[in-house]
């Protein structure tokens, strides 16, 4: 089973693409309009960086790393890195990690949980050196988990497997160089895929929402799958369900709203519904509906419950990116991260103001999906039940029905399929939004239709990185134009289509994109472990992360991860003196689950590098990295 780079197309591609027909025949007009509306009412952020670029952009001060194939993690000389919080690790006053992950179910309730993935820094009272982080475990390696990994499988396991699942949340402080965490914390708790968890907006209480457990379609047991995430001006988390369909097994006869979101029989791969009957559709065939959402938590009130926010759709969410629209509208970017999938955003009814309730913000506004014209203009397509084909006669029975099926809604209305959406981030200054399309291998293949112009290569291998600016400078704007900021590839490859046009370090699969204060752009890789190394993939090495130049495309090298991982997860602290960075499933086989008679086979990290991690399984884990001068990571002086 595997749960990420998996042969999973649930699109369906018998029709060609209707808004790429449309977007060429009203190409002329709208690429006018577009210029108008752009130069018009540029933002002063983006004529600041207009005039940056003339001159250079951020400062990237380090000089880029080899690429590595080491069990090890290397950043630049002038820096450190330590290891702060790693799978079983205590959270708050839970108990010790067991290196022959004997740990029990209830043990790992109150332990980090596996596959660290994106996560955030929430100072406490500004500072630099005491906060929160909330880090997200998107899945479990079973192999590694339990001491004898998935033999004698039995409720006890799928326990701990729904335990190790989920959020933690963990306060830390500082002592001069090094982080600890805060044994005694009043803000340390877990959320498991066995936590109550409020349901929001338009499909709460929906038909499609309810359960013999909950007949109201007000709550659910837990979030699975957490990916990347989202931080909202408000201070609260966002993580974000990707890969649920691999948790539920489908009935014999899977309807097509199964099939357009994975779920079969085969699928059922963590075999949870073996010993816990809610992830039987069969038994419960509205149960997956309650997953696939966007889940609000509020790190500094633990007494408060996590909302899943319908509003914001039902996908493979990778993360909830969120930004603030000219009038303050909350405007939220995610991408659906299956191959042929989409890219949406939500904009929220009423704007954010400081100091008012913000409980309802993300439960009533628009959810739009986009269209990337032929000439590089596109435009957002709003899921609003009664336009757009999205009406009873075609099958959408009112908004909660858009929403829990987003994907057909999306497919109705003709939005663009891309080389699978991971992490977008948008530039501090210029508002400029960049999403990581990590690859497509099976893109303009005999079974699958052509290609589009955002998505311009076949078999694409190694992903690339899309731009766009929103008509006006305006995140909640109907219109963008678009370009490509980079191709992922080897010059040395043979082939238009492998080369790319890196300019500077290479790195492949691009997924975890963040912009720090100064614009540099930090861009992690999930090389998939099935390709890791492989003939084409030999220059990139392990997984990866570097500094991107967005104003002229330069590219360093700043960190390498260890055998088997994929870098993910990145945030640092208010004064950018610490940043934060996940190695998730170092060690990691082809297959994504490890033999737990022998499961340094592939990597020993962290405990070869670290050896107070011990060494009886690779671990995941979040990593602080510091200047030795104590300076802004990744800038010069
Ligand atoms: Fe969880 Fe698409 O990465
Ligand atoms: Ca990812
Ligand atoms: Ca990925």
């Amino acid at each position: 089973m595997k749960s990420h780079d998996d042969e999973l197309i649930s699109n369906p591609l018998a029709t060609p693409d209707f808004g790429e027909i449309v977007d060429r025949r009203r190409r002329s007009l709208l690429t006018g309009a577009i210029a108008g509306v752009m130069l018009g009412a540029m933002p002063p952020g983006a004529l600041a960086a207009q005039r940056a670029r003339r001159g250079g952009g951020p400062v990237i001060g380090f000089k880029g790393i080899a690429a590595s194939s080491a069990d090890e993690l290397h950043v630049p000389d002038a820096y450190m890195s330590q290891v702060v919080f790693a799978w079983g690790d205590p959270v708050g006053d839970g108990p010790d990690f067991l290196p022959d992950a004997s740990n029990t179910a209830a043990d790992q309730r109150r332990q980090a949980g596996m596959h660290h993935d994106g996560m955030h820094f929430f100072p406490l009272a500004g500072s630099s050196a005491h906060g929160l982080l909330c880090v997200n475990h998107e899945y479990t390696d079973d192999g590694l988990l339990h001491s004898d990994g998935m033999k004698q499988w039995s409720a006890e396991k799928v326990a701990k497997a729904q335990a190790a699942h989920g959020v933690s949340i963990i306060e830390i402080r500082r002592e001069r160089d090094s982080w600890q965490l805060v044994r005694s914390s009043r803000y340390a708790r877990r959320i498991t895929a066995d936590t109550p968890i409020a349901i929001s907006g338009p499909a709460a209480g929906n038909a499609g929402m309810r359960t013999a457990n909950d007949p109201l379609g007000r709550f659910v047991l837990g979030t699975i799958n957490n990916c990347a995430m989202g931080v909202t001006p408000w201070g609260t988390y966002l993580t974000c369900e990707e890969n649920f369909n691999g948790y539920f097994r489908a009935p014999k006869d899977a309807t097509p709203e199964h099939k357009r979101y994975g779920i079969s029989q085969k699928t059922a791969g963590y075999r949870w519904h073996e010993h816990d009957e809610r992830f039987d559709l069969e038994k419960h065939p509205s149960e997956a509906n309650r997953f696939g959402w966007v889940v609000e938590i509020d790190p500094m009130r633990p007494d408060t419950m996590p909302v899943k926010r319908t509003a914001l759709g039902r996908v493979k969410h990778e993360g909830a990116f969120v930004t603030l629209a000219r009038d303050r509208r909350v405007v939220v970017y995610m991408g659906d991260d299956e191959r042929f999938e989409y890219i949406y955003k939500f904009v929220s009814k009423r704007p954010y103001v400081a100091g008012e309730s913000t409980s309802g913000l993300l439960d009533e506004g628009t959810l739009y999906v986009a269209r990337f014209g032929e000439d590089g203009t596109g435009r957002w397509l709003p899921l609003r039940h009664g336009q757009g084909g999205l009406t009873e006669a075609n099958g959408f029975a009112d908004q909660a029905d858009v929403l829990i099926r987003t994907r057909q809604s999306a497919d109705k209305l003709g939005a663009t399929r891309m080389d699978r959406p991971e992490w977008i981030a948008v530039h501090p200054q210029t508002g400029e939004v960049y999403c990581a399309l990590t690859n497509n291998a099976r893109r303009g293949t005999s079974e699958v239709p052509g290609l589009n112009a955002a998505n311009r290569r076949a078999e694409n291998l190694f992903g690339h990185i899309l731009r766009w600016r929103e008509g006006g400078g305006d995140a909640a704007a109907e219109v963008l134009s678009w370009d490509v900021f980079v191709e992922c590839g080897d010059p040395k490859l043979s082939g238009a289509n492998l080369t790319g046009n890196i300019k500077g370090d290479l790195f492949a699969s691009p997924d975890g994109l963040w912009f720090d204060r100064g614009g540099r752009l930090w861009i992690q890789t999930d090389v998939s472990t099935s390709v890791l190394g492989d003939r084409n993939h030999a220059a990139f090495g392990n997984n990866q992360m570097l500094v991107a130049d967005p104003v002229n495309g330069d590219v360093r090298r700043f960190l390498t991860g260890p055998r088997g991982c994929e870098i993910t997860g990145i945030t640092s602290t208010p004064d950018g003196s610490t940043l934060f960075v996940n190695v998730q499933h170092p060690g990691e086989t082809a297959s994504e689950r490890s033999n737990p008679d022998q499961p340094l086979a592939v990597s020993a990290w962290p405990g070869n590098q670290f050896p107070a991690l011990g060494k009886g399984r690779p671990r995941s884990a979040t990593v602080a990295i510091r200047r030795r001068d104590g300076g802004v990571v990744g800038a010069a002086g």
